[in-house]
């Protein structure tokens, strides 16, 4: 899909839809446009309003080029922002293409008027208009061409067009790896996919089981022993930058059965997405690397699958991390923190200013924050402060969650030096605390994204799937360390 800047007037756009954005209740913006301006006196004083998310498509009168006018809802004049242009976006273009529309034109008067850019409702639209039909042998022809913005061009827009296409193809790339099924998506797969990004300033490493043995992750093999994919330890390095590297950990269960402690069937195959974060790491080092960002990152993907078999870990087993630590096992299913407590330690070895670890670690948090917030924990304020800047601007929203120290109790173990669950009750934060014992010192921010790497059902600018998230967080966060 094509994506051109245009200085013309709305009414000379040859495209069969000209987008016109209305804030609530004002019908008198486009007043200047005679013709058009009696369609859309009409349309306010029935069926439309200007509401949030609201559409309506009219064919234009005779004299200007457009073939159809969408009038778009922004909402309430004093509360529109950058996300409400993305919802509104995300929705338009969804519903011009669901309706066979190829050209569309956008008018950004309004926007402008607004102070905001009308890159924010390109960037709603892009990530909208995703689709995953990779295993849909019938082909449909429904797609956008292209989005000609009517406005002056500058530098700016181009440097935030260049910056939005970026980014929302890395959300592609990670939404594509999660949607697709584990049968195709197996650790040797998502290997592949990490060295598909090796550029010149990408390198990418995978350690195999035997590499892994011999650095000690007890943990994490002890995830692996029941399936029959081998475990693959994948990392990623980006140079771009001076100074030590910040490490991004991604928790990459290409499918969680539960193992020996087996989650119940129903549900069980959106397990598939239990690499979500993994799928966000690589996400960012695709947009990295495409950006030149100057900064030096590393990636570490613990893929492996989580099955039961003759030779899986069972409940009461105890094993050892790469730091030392003995884990007891009490719950084969609690299989996300082993690999992170293994990946954790391996990071030390780059000596980061700071580890990040994003994953799908807790169903406890949906149950504390629904489908609407990441969960964030960590040992550096400073940090989690930035984190929680850039969750504001992306709306990819972070709560914080405490990590008190009676916690450490509720992982006491008899035998071992901790165990890997701490029962029903604050699931959400010892899973975290768990991971705060393998981090120690270094500056840690973990991320539960459990209950947002999956839309349940569309979303204005999140088709129902996997929603790629962590990948604009995380970005809008390096783009702007010095
Ligand atoms: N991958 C799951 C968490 C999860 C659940 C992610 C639902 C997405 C949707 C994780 O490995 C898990 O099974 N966690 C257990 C931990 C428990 C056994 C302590 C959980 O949250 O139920
Ligand atoms: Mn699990
Ligand atoms: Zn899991």
């Amino acid at each position: 899909m094509k994506i051109l800047i245009k200085d013309i007037s709305e009414l000379d756009c040859a495209c069969d839809v000209i987008i016109l954005p209305f804030t609530e209740g004002d019908s008198g913006l486009y007043n200047r446009f005679g013709d058009v301006q009696g369609l859309i006196k009409k349309a306010f004083s029935k069926e439309f309003r200007g509401k949030q998310n609201e559409v309506l498509l009219i064919p234009s009168p005779k004299p200007i080029r457009p073939e159809r006018v969408l009038l778009v809802g922004l909402g309430k004049k004093n509360k529109v922002s950058a996300e409400k242009l993305r919802q509104a976006g995300g929705r338009a273009l969804v519903y011009l293409r669901d309706m066979g529309m190829k050209k569309i034109g956008l008018s950004t008067s309004v926007m402008h008027s607004l102070k905001l850019s009308p890159v924010n409702f390109i960037e709603g639209a892009l990530l909208g208009l995703y689709t995953f039909k990779n295993y849909i042998t019938k082909k449909d022809s429904k797609s956008i061409e292209g989005i000609t913005i009517l406005s002056k061009s500058s530098k700016d827009l181009d440097n935030e067009l260049r910056l939005t296409g970026a980014v929302t193809s890395a959300v592609r790339f990670a939404r594509d790896m999660i949607n697709t099924p584990s049968n195709d998506m197996t650790p040797t797969d998502l290997a592949e996919t990490a060295l598909s990004l090796r550029q010149k300033n990408v390198s990418v490493k995978i350690l195999e089981k035997k590499e892994a043995e011999r650095l000690g992750m007890g943990a994490y093999l002890s995830v692996a022993k029941g399936s029959k994919e081998p475990p693959k330890f994948i990392l990623v390095e980006y140079k771009g930058g001076k100074g030590n590297p910040i490490v991004l950990i991604g928790k990459s269960i290409t499918f969680d059965s539960g193992g020996i402690s087996l989650k119940p069937s129903e549900g069980m195959e959106k397990m598939k997405y239990d690499m979500a974060g993994g799928a966000a790491v690589l996400g960012i080092f695709n947009a990295v690397s495409g950006l030149k960002l100057p900064v030096n990152l590393v990636g570490i993907l613990p893929a492996t699958e989580n099955m039961p078999g003759g030779f899986a870990t069972k409940p009461g087993d105890i094993v050892k991390t790469i730091s030392g630590k003995t884990i007891e096992i009490i719950n084969t299913d609690a299989e996300g923190r082993l690999i992170l407590a293994d990946a954790i330690g391996y990071a030390k070895r780059f000596n980061p200013r700071a580890i990040i670890d994003i994953a799908t670690l807790t169903g406890a948090c949906s149950i504390a924050l629904g489908n609407e917030a990441i969960a964030m924990m960590g040992n550096d304020r400073e940090l989690m402060n930035k984190i929680k800047r850039s969750s504001e601007k992306t709306y990819e929203r972070v709560w914080e969650m405490p990590l008190f120290e009676e916690y450490k109790e509720y992982l006491k173990s008899d035998i071992a030096d901790i165990k890997n669950t701490g029962g029903k009750t604050g699931s959400l934060v010892t899973s975290a605390y768990f991971l705060y014992e393998f981090a120690e010192k270094v500056p840690w921010v973990h991320l539960d994204i459990a209950s947002t790497a999956w839309a349940e059902k569309d979303k204005p600018y999140i088709p129902k799937g996997a929603s790629g998230v962590g990948v604009r967080l995380v970005l809008d966060l390096i783009k702007d360390l010095k």
